[in-house]
């Protein structure tokens, strides 16, 4: 059992203990992001559509504090503060403090906390917590995922003119030919309905409980990734780039379903434009 801000030294660490660490700290987190939502917050711009908020340095800071009381050898990969201090350890827990940041600085409740983590360069364990919905989606690798704690799994649509896909666009879309834009029109003329939330770390736990059929995205981060790839992963789905090869969180393509409408998606993905 977890005891509050009790080091943990045994090696491999019990996926359970993980997986209540992650947890506690997704909780923790959100439970901030809240707070600024409703006290407000400052913002910052990267560029004129890229911001920051002291929300999301504030809950990113949490996860860390959180984590690193019971596993201080961790390594940890963060959007925020990037990579702290390198030491040895196997564990390397990735962090998207606030998935969402533009939804959230304007009000709109559709974001996360995001924490993934590899052992051995292998992303074993996914935890997102939407705290406007209340909702934790989890995955330890071969235990399934479960939302809320009920067990999850992806969707049966067999056919893109029966799916529900989604979608995003980095924050270079104005500097960049490669936009998404062509594949957007595209899909939008192939699938039932297509859906721009604002979130990849949901897209992809919303593939993984069947609430959209497909996702797709291009120069996504690892944060972005790390922990939603669990979650497809163990709710049945599959996970590659746009040419079908495994998914790396490192690669900048990411497709996301629930396997039946994968080839199509890579179909249109990789038609040519006339
Ligand atoms: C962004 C969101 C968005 C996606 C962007 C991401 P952030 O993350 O996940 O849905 O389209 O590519 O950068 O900046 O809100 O953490
Ligand atoms: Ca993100
Ligand atoms: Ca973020």
């Amino acid at each position: 059992m977890l005891q509050p801000g009790v080091p943990i030294s045994d090696d491999p660490i019990s996926r359970d203990i993980l997986l209540q660490a992650a947890v506690a700290a997704s909780h923790a987190a959100g439970a901030l992001l809240l707070k600024y939502a409703e006290a407000g917050f400052r913002i910052e711009y990267k560029n004129p559509v890229n911001l920051v908020t002291d929300a999301d340095r504030a809950a990113e800071q949490c996860v860390i504090d959180c984590i690193q009381a019971h596993f201080p050898t961790h390594r940890f990969l963060a959007e925020e503060r990037g990579r702290l201090e390198e030491t040895p350890s196997p564990y390397l827990w990735i962090i998207d403090p606030l998935d969402g940041t533009t939804n959230f600085a304007h009000g709109y409740p559709t974001y996360c906390v995001s924490i993934g983590l590899e052992y051995e360069g292998r992303c074993v364990l996914g935890v997102i917590f939407d705290p406007s919905r209340g909702e934790l989606f989890t995955a330890v690798e071969q235990r399934g995922a479960q939302l809320n704690g009920r067990p999850i799994h992806v969707s049966n649509a067999r056919t893109l003119d029966s799916s529900l896909l989604v979608t995003g666009f980095a924050y270079d879309i104005r500097e960049t030919p490669h936009n998404n834009l062509d594949h957007f029109v595209r899909f939008a003329l192939k699938a039932q309905g297509l859906r721009r939330t604002g979130s990849a770390a949901l897209d992809l736990c919303y593939v993984a409980a069947g609430r959209f059929d497909g996702f797709w995205e291009v120069r996504l981060n690892p944060w972005d990734m790390a922990a939603g790839s669990v979650i497809v992963r163990e709710a049945g789905g599959r996970l590659t780039d746009f040419g079908g090869k495994d998914l790396s969180i490192y690669g900048r393509e990411l497709v996301a379903s629930n396997g039946q409408i994968h080839n199509a998606m890579l179909a249109v993905l990789n038609q040519k434009t006339p």
